[in-house]
């Protein structure tokens, strides 16, 4: 498994743990009222789970599993793309799912550079990915 997927992966359990504490948070919060700050914390407990979780998930397996024919065991796609995807995925997280907590325009302004970062890190794996989506066992076409 290559350094970049252990890393997507290890960040996708991180936030599985702090998402799923949020969710129950959220989740006490109705039955027991803890505060009006509470419930703002929804964008964070969907941004972590879906993108954090999930599609980071999604992202360190695919770059571990993808077919690599006929190239070394270690071929992987370009490393610097991988990174590239991680940082600005994760930064999209953190932007999307806490920016709407900053103060004031803030909030409104940081959610969208979140999406942007997430949409470039979507860019950045699925071009670097793109050449190992083939059947597995065939010769590159
Ligand atoms: C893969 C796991 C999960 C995902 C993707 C997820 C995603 C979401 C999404 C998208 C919403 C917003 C729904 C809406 O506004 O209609 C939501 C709300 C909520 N989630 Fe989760 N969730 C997950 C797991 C959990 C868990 C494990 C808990 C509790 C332990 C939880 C507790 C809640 C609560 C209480 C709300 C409602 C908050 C409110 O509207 O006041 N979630 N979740």
């Amino acid at each position: 498994m290559p350094r970049t997927s252990r890393w997507f992966i290890r960040a996708s359990l991180v936030y599985l743990a702090v998402g799923f504490t949020l969710g129950a948070l959220l989740l006490f919060n109705k039955g027991v009222p803890l505060g009006s700050a509470v419930p703002r914390l929804l964008p964070a407990h969907i941004e972590f789970l879906l993108a954090g979780w999930v599609i980071q998930l999604v992202m360190g397996v695919a770059t571990w599993i993808f077919p690599r024919f006929g190239v070394a065991r270690s071929a992987y796609g370009s490393e610097a793309a991988t990174w590239v995807a991680f940082a600005l995925l994760n930064g999209g997280v953190w932007l999307a799912g806490v920016g709407p907590l900053a103060p004031g325009h803030l909030g409104d302004v940081l959610p969208i550079a979140g999406r942007l970062a997430e949409t470039g890190a979507a860019g950045a794996f699925a071009a670097n990915i793109w050449a190992r989506v083939r059947a597995s066992g065939l010769s590159p076409m």
